[in-house]
């Protein structure tokens, strides 16, 4: 359990980094139904890699697969990779709300033109592509924390 837990987090890294900068590359494409259909679908994709993300990384540091919850909860690296993780779902709540509102428009059938304001779908890919630089600052925090880093 321990390998799958490991190997799940780091496939939800792949998925997860590929997703949010392909949904923000579509959103600063031309807006028309092709690229809503491919920013809607890494968005799904992105929802799965967060939701991998989460859940594996609770039972490894809940079921303390890894190191002692202790190590973790005392450790400010670690803390400082959960506050990134705060800001990465901060910054969702406004576009998942959009995107949201987008997919229901176009399920009416309402033509894409008018569903998607194109100064809205910037906004997101601009939050997309902050989001990514997140993870990667993330990434950083992880690997360090697993070495040791920021133990008391
Ligand atoms: C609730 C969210 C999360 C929790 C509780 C969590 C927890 C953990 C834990 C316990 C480990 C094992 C560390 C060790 O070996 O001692 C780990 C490793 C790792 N986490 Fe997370 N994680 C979370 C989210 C994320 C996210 C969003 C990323 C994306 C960047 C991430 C990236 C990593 C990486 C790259 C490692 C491997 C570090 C290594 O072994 O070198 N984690 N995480």
């Amino acid at each position: 359990m321990r390998i799958v837990l490991a190997g799940l987090h780091l496939v939800a890294l792949g998925l997860g980094l590929g997703a949010v900068l392909a949904r923000g590359a579509a959103l600063r494409d031309e807006l028309d139904a092709t690229s809503l259909r491919r920013a809607f679908r890494a968005d799904t994709m992105w929802g799965i890699a967060a939701a991998l993300w989460i859940s594996t990384g609770l039972w490894r540091a809940l079921a303390e697969t890894e190191k002692s919850l202790g190590y973790y909860l005392s450790n400010h690296v670690f803390l400082g990779k959960m506050a990134m993780l705060g800001v990465i779902l901060l910054l969702e709540i406004w576009a998942m709300a959009a995107l949201i509102r987008w997919r229901r428009a176009l399920a009416r059938g309402v033509p894409p033109a008018e569903v998607a304001d194109p100064a809205v779908a910037r906004r997101i890919a601009t939050i997309s592509h902050v989001q990514a630089l997140v993870v990667v600052m993330m990434v950083f925090a992880a690997v360090a924390m697993a070495r040791g880093y920021g133990a008391r």
